[in-house]
């Protein structure tokens, strides 16, 4: 097993087109990528097992799409147009900017020439809305699903019809003008979020803040990443958001060292007390059981899809030796593998390709899955190791004969034959529905 190291993930992101650099014909833009046709698959597949798992899976969790530019007080009233904020220094000589907590001492660690002061940087983009650029019609992009989730809380309860304890989801993007992004996926300027607000009796808290934070690492090994490379942090007094009393991150083993994949905070009821103030709406809830009424406390797991989708490349990418060859292979757990399999004729005549297109026909209804036709067999087996393919399916002259063909297993390497007819219940057996 060969540890992966940033320079590989990235360099085949590239070539076989998960992820490019963003804006690339142009010299690129710092910090932004762009999802390719591989990518796009893996990151949905990842958004999907959560939204399943948090909703689908559950009768206490609905969601929701709210919009990315609010209006402006949303912001005031959460705190982020005071808060959210990283402090900068520049450099005088070269003037580069960091984030003054990273930088070690008072010299440049680009030049060594002399810092600024650290001053406060607000993280939300600004933009306006409609025509006219002045401050009256200035709006922000959202740093955070979160508040559309707050802002919303009577409409859902009002609809959905629910009772604590209950929760809110959603997945959508999220925008921070980071002052030093990087790490590829990990740190961008525009991200996908997948947060859950869960909303609980105050005196529950602690009891599902333990909850969630279970079951959140649960969930990354069951998409299959390995546990030995996650952890639990909790954070230190002085780390943690204005908006929570507690909170623990869950982190995985990273080329770069151990960082966040997800926060888990007791937000307490900071949030429903604050847009009920600022709006002059009622945002608490009426307890029939207790007969009283009270803002709820809210539990946020809040998981970022990016670097998820990182994470499980940077956890799957391995190199070995196949019959003295080596090869590149992506270890990817079949529920977010971007194809589920690939169907190949052995040869490019006797009637074998029109019968693999068949099968791909018939599979493709089900799972996403790929076609190859081109070159040799044992090259289009590595095509689809390097990106994760679990499956492998192949027609040749016994299929012909007896309508069976084999099966090959990514990791294993080893085949099976099996009639045609059972391979979209085998697939899905092995994959786990
Ligand atoms: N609502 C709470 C919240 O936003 P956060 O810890 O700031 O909490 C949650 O963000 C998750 O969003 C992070 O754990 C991370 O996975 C993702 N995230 C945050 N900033 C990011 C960035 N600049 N690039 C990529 N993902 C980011």
């Amino acid at each position: 097993m060969a540890a992966a190291s940033m320079e590989s993930v990235v360099n085949l992101c590239k070539r076989r087109g998960f992820v490019f650099p963003g804006s690339e014909i142009y010299g690129g833009l710092g910090a932004s990528l762009d999802y390719g046709p591989l990518g796009v698959e893996l990151k949905r597949n990842v958004k999907d097992a959560w939204w399943q798992a948090i909703v689908t899976r559950r009768d206490d969790v609905v969601g929701l799409d709210a919009a990315v530019v609010m209006h402006p007080r949303v912001w005031e009233a959460s705190g982020h147009l005071a808060g959210f904020t990283d402090p900068l220094v520049d450099c005088k000589r070269c003037k580069q900017r960091f984030r003054a907590d990273h930088v070690q001492g008072t010299a440049c660690p680009e030049c060594g020439g002399e810092l600024t002061e650290s001053r406060q940087f607000n993280l939300m983009f600004k933009t306006f809305v409609g025509p006219v650029e002045d401050t009256a019609h200035v709006a922000y992009l959202r740093p955070e699903t979160a508040q559309g989730t707050f802002i919303n809380f009577r409409n859902v309860l009002e609809t959905a019809r629910l009772k604590l304890p209950f929760g809110i989801a959603q997945v959508g993007r999220s925008f921070r003008n980071e002052i030093t992004p990087g790490n590829f996926l990990f740190r961008t300027r525009e991200f996908e979020q997948m947060e859950l607000e869960f909303f609980v009796r105050p005196g529950d808290d602690d009891q599902w803040y333990e909850y969630w934070t279970h079951e959140r690492l649960e969930w990354y090994a069951a998409i299959g990443i390995k546990r030995e490379k996650l952890r639990l942090r909790p954070h230190e007094k002085d780390e943690l958001a204005h908006y929570a009393k507690g909170c623990v991150d869950v982190e995985y083993a990273f080329p770069f060292g151990w960082s966040e994949l997800e926060g888990i905070a007791n937000r307490t009821d900071f949030d429903l007390r604050r847009h009920s103030e600022a709006s002059g709406k009622d945002l608490t809830y009426y307890d029939e059981e207790r007969r009283e009424r009270y803002f709820p406390y809210v539990i946020e797991p809040a998981a970022g899809a990016d670097r998820t989708t990182l994470a499980l490349l940077v956890d799957a990418y391995d190199e070995d030796q196949i019959e003295g060859e080596s090869r590149i292979v992506l270890r990817l757990h079949p529920r977010v593998a971007p194809y589920k399999a690939a169907v190949f004729p052995l040869l490019r005549k006797d009637g074998q390709p029109e019968r693999a297109r068949r099968i791909y026909d018939a599979l493709r209804r089900r799972f996403a899955v790929d076609y190859d036709q081109a070159g040799s067999i044992g090259r289009r087996y590595r095509r689809q190791d390097e990106v994760g393919t679990p499956y492998g399916i192949t027609v040749d002259h016994d299929t012909m004969k007896d309508g069976t063909v084999t099966l090959r297993d990514r990791d294993a390497t080893t085949q099976v034959r099996i009639p045609e007819d059972r391979l979209v219940d085998e697939i899905a057996t092995r994959i786990g529905g």
